[in-house]
């Protein structure tokens, strides 16, 4: 993927994150999803007082994507950070989660589908989702 859609995407996803609903985990986390129509949709996580509700940034950019009509997507560009100051851990990145591994996988094809992260130190990784999800479930194809 060229440059420019690169920083575009890490771009949304870092304003998507402004927008976070994170009160009970403070962590806040952004995404921007790139259709292979050539649409981005914005993700952030939304928390629910019951937790269980809760719905991650990823997520809520699939299921959005969805909703327009969109069905096969080819990029993610995902941050996050602590809102109450806390360093974030391990190398800083915000890989996606198991749950959002298996969505994203609903719509993509694994090996083609690129996961762009950011951290806090600028430092940048890009993955495919093949490697996040190596034998993921799959009914189609
Ligand atoms: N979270 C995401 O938005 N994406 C992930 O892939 C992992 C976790 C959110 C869920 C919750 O609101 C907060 O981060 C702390 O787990």
């Amino acid at each position: 993927m060229e440059k420019q859609r690169r920083e575009e995407l890490i771009a949304g996803a870092l304003e998507a994150r402004e927008r976070a609903y994170a009160p009970y985990s403070h962590y806040a986390v952004g995404a921007a999803l790139l259709t292979k129509s050539g649409v981005v949709y914005p993700g952030c996580n939304i928390e629910n007082s019951a937790y269980g509700p809760s719905n991650c940034a990823e997520r809520t950019a699939v299921f959005s994507a969805v909703a327009r009509g969109e069905r096969e997507v080819a990029a993610i560009a995902v941050v996050g950070k602590f809102t109450d100051g806390s360093p974030a851990g391990g190398d800083g990145f915000a890989y996606p989660c198991g749950v959002c591994r298996q969505v994203l996988a609903e719509f993509c094809s694994p090996k083609d589908f690129l996961v762009l992260l950011e951290n806090a130190q600028g430092e940048r990784k890009a993955l495919t989702l093949g490697e996040l999800l190596p034998y993921g479930f799959v009914l189609k194809d």
